[in-house]
């Protein structure tokens, strides 16, 4: 799955430029950097290969999220509708920006479900975060119609998803803005990275400064001359960071290829098994395949094939109902509202007790899934090994 298994002269080459000009940041110092803009390269290259407008490159997924949560306007008491799977970084974000997230159900295709999102609907909701879990996507059609409808920001957590699309438009440009992540795990990684994009120029420029303390960048090499329109934070991705992000972009399309296949060899073993059903992929075709998800027939079944897994050496398997991070049942923290801050508890007061939120649907889904990781350096030798050791466990 990570990009970081296939690192190379690549990605030397272009960390080696930025090192040989000396000039780290993404702004200014236009002679000494001798034409190397890796971020702002990155960032056209994300273009090109989404379809997007507008791109902004930033320090990692979780700011990127929170660039698009201030970009759209979304602040104090309002609310955030995101899924109970998904990693920490997509409430924390919302919270973050001080509004609240309130979760909904998703269904099998372990995002949100689009059918669910009207019981969690209020007068106070402004956006909806569905995220494309796993590298492939929710039914993406069916909640930007939601959205649309109910006047609803949407802004996808792509994270995951890099490379993605849905009926060959790619993921992240369906809402208002997608968020990405390059982080050291993710398709492809900038050791830590992520970026907005989207196809609304107003919403770009606002992103732009608020990743960057405000400054409009209209001063040039001479940032003392930028305006500042609006607050702003630092999200900013240092060119060396980017460098080698330019470097992974070229080889997406290979590592979905190799995704592609080493899951699809997996998958056509573990469909013998009649017990076993499929994590729901609304569109095959764009499922970046860094894990093969499945349904047990129940808990128990899930549970033991999930240890079993584990002393078999089948590495790489979240049972995600128990994990830590990527489901709300042991968001102990955030039930509790434990923040090193003070967070403005009366804007929590009048929305449900996240120790008394039941989502009885995606319980029943994550009680029976485990995820299989795929990796991009397995040998043909080390696959077959892997499925026999998978059989070995199904059969029981
Ligand atoms: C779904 C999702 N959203 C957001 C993030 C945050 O990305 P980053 O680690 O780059 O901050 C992650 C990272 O794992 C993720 O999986």
């Amino acid at each position: 799955m990570p990009g970081f298994e296939i690192f190379g002269d690549q990605e030397k080459k272009e960390v080696m430029d930025v090192l040989d000009t000396g000039v780290l940041f993404r702004y200014g110092f236009d002679n000494a950097r001798k034409g190397h803009w890796k971020a702002k390269t990155l960032e056209q290259k994300l273009c090109e290969k989404t379809n997007a407008k507008y791109a902004h490159l930033c320090s990692s997924g979780t700011a990127a999220l929170s660039i698009a949560l201030a970009a759209c306007g979304i602040g104090a008491g309002d609310e955030v509708i995101v899924p109970p799977l998904t990693f920490v970084a997509t409430f924390e974000a919302v919270i973050n920006i001080g509004a609240i997230p309130v979760f909904s159900e998703i269904d099998e295709t372990l995002c949100l479900d689009p059918d669910k999102l009207i019981n969690v609907v209020t007068s106070k909701t402004k956006a909806v975060i569905p995220v494309h879990m796993c590298g492939a996507m929710a039914h993406i059609d069916k909640i930007k119609d939601f959205c649309s409808k109910k006047g609803l920001i949407l802004i996808e957590d792509a994270c995951q998803a890099v490379g993605g699309t849905f009926k060959g438009k790619s993921l992240g440009t369906f809402g208002d803005i997608g968020c990405f992540s390059f982080d050291a795990v993710k398709t492809i990684t900038c050791g830590e990275g992520g970026a907005i994009i989207t196809d609304s120029r107003e919403l770009y420029e606002k992103a732009d400064q608020y990743a960057d303390h405000g400054h409009d960048h209209v001063g040039g090499a001479d940032r003392g001359a930028d305006d500042h329109p609006i607050l702003g934070m630092n999200y900013r991705i240092s060119e060396l960071n980017a460098a080698v992000g330019v470097a992974q972009i070229n080889k997406l399309d290979k590592i979905i290829k190799i995704q592609k296949k080493n899951k699809q060899a997996i998958k056509h073993e573990i469909a013998k098994f009649s017990d076993i059903s499929f994590r729901k992929i609304p569109d095959e075709n764009g499922d970046t395949s860094t894990f093969l998800s499945f349904f047990l027939e129940n808990e128990e079944r899930a549970r033991n094939v999930a240890e079993k897994f584990a002393e078999n050496g089948v590495t790489g398997a979240p049972y995600w109902f128990d994990n830590k991070w990527h489901y709300f049942k042991q968001w102990h923290h955030l039930k509790q509202l434990n923040a090193a801050s003070k967070l403005p508890l009366e804007l929590f007061k009048n929305t449900p007790d996240y120790n008394t939120v039941f989502l009885p649907q995606s319980d029943e889904i994550m009680k029976k899934t485990i995820s299989i990781q795929i990796m991009l350096s397995w040998k043909d030798n080390e696959i077959k090994d892997r499925i026999n050791r998978i059989k070995k466990v199904l059969k029981g």
